[in-house]
């Protein structure tokens, strides 16, 4: 990297369905100083993640601004502080904060999601398990799930960066952890590698999707106690699949909608209307958002690392070089060729 040059990703244009490397563009630009109360930080980390995919398309469902053309794309980075001109952050200080796809950042701390020790856990963890992906999932279940052990917890996207993580928590809490994924091999990831209790795949051998009715079937052999707890990142025909089998006081974690994603502008995300079985069974189907309890992330990172340590959770980065290699490669037409995090060195 030329200390001298703030590479950034600018978002040339929005895409009209899920992006690709022509909505983006490399420029090269000076480096920003910073005044008082203020320091400047140099990206070691910028992780890839799909909720970048909501950040692009303006609508009335989006929870920040977003992106316009001639912004720097948005993004949480591991960074280091390099000049500081703050009391309260020193150089050489490691910082997990919204610091966007650039080499060099200033900030004054509002912008800071966690303090990095990189003794807790190497640099890229902290983009994947104390990061965006580890809260998630922790403060998902912590404050909407809430599993009890014996409980059956199912998750969607069971294998990926959050889904993977929420499995393992959920055993570690003592439940028991049913997966949904699309792949053989994700099916075999998600028992061998994440220790999940079952796995279910909403795909055929033929990569067709299954039907809503087929696949209620399937969830009905691996969860024969019914679901207490569904960790929804999907939304769409999988959701759908879920509710028959839902118990009594369920609690349902609306986390993410990737299964609609492809979705373009007008375009309705229609399904089933299940108020009569949610009334009947006093289910609990909440929204939730990671950004609710950024200001609580340092909280999260001792159990996170009590239970690495403990061997109850593992996780998965998949690590690449280069700021350029962002979307000018493989950024958003990633999320079905990574099992888990991506993240790019800078
Ligand atoms: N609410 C929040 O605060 C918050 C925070 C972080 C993430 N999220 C959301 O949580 C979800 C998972 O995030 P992540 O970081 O774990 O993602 P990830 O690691 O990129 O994994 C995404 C997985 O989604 C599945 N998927 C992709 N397209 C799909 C489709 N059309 N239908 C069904 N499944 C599809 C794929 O797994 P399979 O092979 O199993 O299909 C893929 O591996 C996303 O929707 C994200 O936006 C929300």
């Amino acid at each position: 990297m030329n200390a001298m040059i703030n590479r950034q990703i600018i978002v040339d244009n929005l895409p009209a369905g899920m992006p690709d490397a022509s909505n983006f563009r490399l420029e090269e630009g000076s480096v920003p100083t910073c005044g008082e109360g203020q320091f400047l930080t140099r990206c070691l980390y910028i992780s890839v993640d799909p909720y970048m995919v909501g950040r692009m398309k303006p609508s009335a469902a989006a929870y920040t601004a977003g992106v316009k053309p001639g912004d720097v794309m948005q993004c949480y980075t591991v960074s280091e502080v390099v000049e500081s001109k703050h009391p309260d952050y020193q150089v050489g200080e490691l910082l997990y904060g919204s610091y966007n796809m650039q080499d060099y950042a200033v900030g004054d701390g509002s912008e800071v999601i966690v303090r990095v020790d990189s003794d807790v856990a190497p640099l890229e963890a902290w983009q994947a398990l104390m990061g965006m992906a580890g809260q998630t999932a922790y403060w998902g279940l912590e404050t909407i799930g809430q599993p009890q052990a014996g409980e059956t917890v199912l998750v969607s996207a069971a294998v990926g960066s959050v889904g993977s993580l929420v499995g393992q928590i959920a055993k570690a809490k003592g439940a028991r952890a049913v997966a949904i994924t699309s792949s053989p091999e994700k099916c075999k990831q998600a028992l061998d590698t994440f220790g999940y209790d079952a796995v279910v795949s909403y795909k055929d051998e033929a990569g067709r999707n299954l039907s809503p009715a087929e696949l209620t079937e399937k969830l009905k052999e691996a969860c024969p106690d019914g679901i207490d707890v569904y960790f929804d990142n999907t939304g769409g025909d999988i959701s759908e699949a879920v509710w028959p089998h839902y118990n009594l006081r369920a609690r349902i974690i609306i986390c993410g909608r990737i299964a609609a994603a492809h979705l373009k502008a007008g375009e309705k995300d229609t399904g089933l209307r299940d108020q009569g079985f949610m009334i009947a069974n006093r289910i609990r189907k909440e929204g939730f958002l990671v950004f609710d309890h950024w200001h609580k992330a340092a909280e999260a990172v001792p159990q996170l690392a009590k239970w690495v340590q403990e061997g109850k959770i593992t996780y998965q980065t998949d690590v690449m070089d280069g700021i350029e290699n962002a979307p000018l490669k493989r950024f958003c037409f990633s999320w079905n060729r990574f099992l888990v995090s991506l993240c790019l060195k800078v």
